[in-house]
């Protein structure tokens, strides 16, 4: 009897609140008449929603991340350990821990909304942020979810207390047997003093160790992260960034945003008067003053209708075939985003959605063009929000190759022209939330899921789709 599994799928109701079911299609070809078998695992209050999923690529062993909960699960959604998580006693304007900060607000028993689930595979371990206490993390053993710590002594250890999932993403780089680094990209919710937008943290092997979570460097003059400035804040009200996925890929770590425009000097104190951009942030892994920060707009066309405020996205590879038909190697990187029309409604999105594709060559190349013109003398270094003012490109005699990481001249560096997918598919109706993809028999397959809980099968031959 021959079991193909397929990934376990989760998609969100309403855009920001999060998966529902959890279904998993086991397909038996035993014989002619094969049946589909669905296997489901409700959380133990059905408010209680699941906010991430992450399968252990050795062991198939399935975590979720839900409201209160860490579940870790079989391959076939049998539970296996629930780890509890909340609700607890909080008060937003409380920073832990309370016996050190005593706090005199009031506290009320408030859910733990799941922030951030990683597997450290080299460490055996498991990453789970919450909402509650500001947004600290604990590290878990992967068999039994038992704690091996949850730092909250510090600033460092609060990521973020914003209650919302898909405004916060980590990545974890490491190198086999040295202490590991996590990127964070988070919303911050006005508190940018407190929060940085995009940091890295020392992650040691050590879970004991007093520099967990500690910048990778923090000096005067020089940090491993960026904030928001007040100033944004001031002109622009409602200003954050969303952090809707990550990945690395190569030398770089990538994430990718959504967030407001801030056209320059203007002042925009509805929250209805934004329009929002996607972007994609670029850093080099090994770069710990963030010299290599780049940011450029993203998203795809179909006709003259454009897509620019992203749901969704999943690094894959393209299979031989795919790879093929666009001059990259089957080694090579993809992304697969998902796209809602237009630029206004980011909040509630328009159910007209588009599936794109971006080589991870094809974006590098983008931004060496923007870096290499930027070292020209030509414009600005367009990034607004972080300036709060036009800054000139200086020109400079600099070689920039495909690994360039940046000098303390030109940096933080923007720009305005998007990098354009290759639009694959579009609907109407029934907006697209969620996406993910394999390679089957040198063909890509990527799945999408919508906002009312289908599930799209779309294979990828040379650039022709089949839905
Ligand atoms: C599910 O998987 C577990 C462990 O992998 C196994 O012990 C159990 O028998 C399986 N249950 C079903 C219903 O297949
Ligand atoms: C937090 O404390 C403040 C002041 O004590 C109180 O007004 C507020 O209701 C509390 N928030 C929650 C969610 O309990
Ligand atoms: C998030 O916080 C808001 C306001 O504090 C609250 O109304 C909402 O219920 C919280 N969400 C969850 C899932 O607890
Ligand atoms: C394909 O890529 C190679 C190297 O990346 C390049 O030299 C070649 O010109 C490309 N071919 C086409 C048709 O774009």
């Amino acid at each position: 009897m021959e079991q193909r599994k397929f990934w376990p799928w989760i998609w969100d109701s309403d855009g920001w609140s999060v998966a529902l079911v959890l279904l998993l299609l086991v397909f038996f070809s035993q014989n002619a008449t094969s049946t589909p078998i669905y296997n489901t695992f409700h959380s133990e209050n059905h408010d209680w929603t699941f906010n991430h999923l992450t399968v252990h690529q050795a062991t198939g062993a399935v975590y979720v991340g839900a409201i209160n909960r860490v579940y870790k699960l079989s391959g076939n959604l049998t539970i296996l350990v629930a780890h509890k998580t909340g609700p607890e006693e909080d008060n937003k304007s409380c920073y832990p821990p309370l016996i050190v900060q005593p706090c005199t607000e009031i506290l009320t028993l408030t859910n733990n909304v799941n922030k951030l689930l990683i597997i450290d595979y080299s460490e055996n371990r498991l990453l789970a942020c919450g909402s509650l206490y500001q947004g600290v993390c604990k590290l878990l053993r992967l068999d039994d979810l038992f704690i091996l710590v949850e730092p909250s002594h510090k600033k460092e250890h609060y990521l973020s207390s914003v209650n919302k999932t898909g405004t916060m993403y980590g990545v974890i780089v490491r190198s086999e047997g040295e202490d590991g680094k996590l990127f964070i990209g988070t919303a911050v919710d006005g508190k940018q003093d407190y929060f940085p937008t995009l940091s890295s943290r020392k992650l040691p092997r050590d879970p004991e160790s007093s520099a967990m979570l500690d910048y990778e460097l923090h000096s005067d003059f020089v940090s491993s992260l960026i904030k928001i400035p007040s100033d944004t804040l001031a002109l622009v009200s409602h200003f954050d960034i969303f952090y809707i996925y990550g990945f690395a890929s190569g030398n770089f770590v990538y994430f990718l945003t959504v967030q407001p425009e801030t056209p320059e000097g203007v002042s925009i104190n509805a929250a209805s008067d934004l329009f929002y951009t996607s972007r994609i942030v670029r850093l080099c892994k090994d770069d710990p003053k963030f010299h290599s920060y780049v940011s450029l707009p993203f998203g795809c066309v179909k006709g003259d209708v454009e897509y620019r405020l992203l749901q969704a996205a999943y690094l894959s590879k393209p299979g031989d075939v795919l790879a093929r038909s666009l001059n990259i190697t089957a080694q090579d990187d993809v992304l697969f985003a998902i796209f809602s029309k237009g630029q206004k409604q980011y909040h509630q999105p328009p159910d007209d959605s588009a599936l794109c594709m971006f080589p991870i060559r094809a974006i590098n190349a983008q931004i060496k063009d923007r870096l290499q013109s930027c070292y020209q003398g030509e414009g600005n270094l367009e990034l607004n929000w972080l300036l709060g003012k036009d800054v000139q490109c200086t020109k400079a005699p600099v070689p920039i190759d495909d690994n360039f990481c940046g000098l303390d001249i030109n940096q933080p560096l923007g720009g305005s022209v998007p990098v354009e997918g290759v639009t694959l598919y579009t609907t109407s109706r029934d907006r697209m939330t969620a996406v993910t993809s394999y390679v089957y028999n040198g063909y890509s397959v990527v799945f999408v899921g919508t906002k009312s809980g289908k599930l799209k099968k779309v294979s990828l031959w040379f650039c022709f789709v089949f839905i």
